[in-house]
């Protein structure tokens, strides 16, 4: 099986938003590898968060790391040039979420975007059967979308290990993204069914700021460690 280097993809859903460019400064100092950016409209999900302006703003703050925008939105073709512009370097939308997944795909990459397919707890894997040469990621859903701080759904460790399985199948170069749950506890188990690329917000955000706001070291090292402690 190939396996790509593990990512820790932070999501700043859980981060302080009135000290934003430095919540994400400090992540990326602790050792993060990329900044998970969610995205809601009040509509595809019961909840309301930031848009192009604020993916801009991040980078106009200095952010040179990747920026791994998660549309949980309805429809999603208009905006899709606008983050690109703002300077996202994923873009990944729920099939739900557009009428015509392979079209939205194909745009992304010719935004000079890399694209990804996100999957619900309950949304079967068929909407990868045709595209697996237009996506780069597959992100997995490993809570119901919407809010930080949700449970690990356990049915999310099979999804991986048949993603996992497609992906290698395909010999395609596609990152295994996992999205909700994820701690220090669980997350041998997640990289031991597939994943490679590893969403936390709450687990990373909320750990820090109960303790030293500006220390994120202690909990991405342990996340580290539980990764180089587990094997495929
Ligand atoms: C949920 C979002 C997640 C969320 C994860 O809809 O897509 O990225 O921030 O938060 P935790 O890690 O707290 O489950
Ligand atoms: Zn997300």
């Amino acid at each position: 099986m190939t396996m790509k280097d593990n990512l820790i993809a932070p999501s700043i859903l859980s981060a302080d938003f009135a000290r934003l460019g430095e919540e994400v400064d400090n992540v990326l100092i602790a050792g993060a590898d990329m900044v998970h950016f969610d995205v809601m409209d009040n509509h595809y999900v019961p909840n309301l968060t930031i848009g192009p302006l604020v993916c801009e703003a991040l980078r106009k703050h200095g952010v040179t790391a990747p920026i791994d925008v998660h549309l949980m939105i309805r429809p999603v073709d208009r905006i899709i040039p606008d983050f690109a512009a703002a300077g996202a370097s994923y873009i990944t939308f729920h099939p739900e979420g557009s009428e015509h997944v392979d079209r939205t795909l194909q745009l992304i990459r010719d935004q000079g975007c890399k694209a990804g397919l996100v999957f619900n707890p309950a949304t079967p894997l068929t909407h990868l059967q045709y595209v697996m040469d237009k996506v780069d990621m597959v992100l997995l859903m490993s809570v119901n979308p919407g809010f930080g701080g949700q449970s690990f759904l356990p049915s999310a460790l099979d999804k991986l290990r048949q993603v996992r399985q497609l992906i290698d199948e395909s010999g395609q170069d596609i990152r295994l993204e996992i999205d909700g749950g994820v701690k220090v506890d669980n997350i041998g188990a997640i990289h031991a069914a597939g994943a490679d690329t590893f969403v936390a917000g709450s687990a990373i955000f909320g750990a820090a700021q109960a303790q030293d706001p500006n220390d994120y070291d202690s909990v991405i090292s342990a996340l580290r460690e539980e990764l180089a402690g587990s094997a495929h």
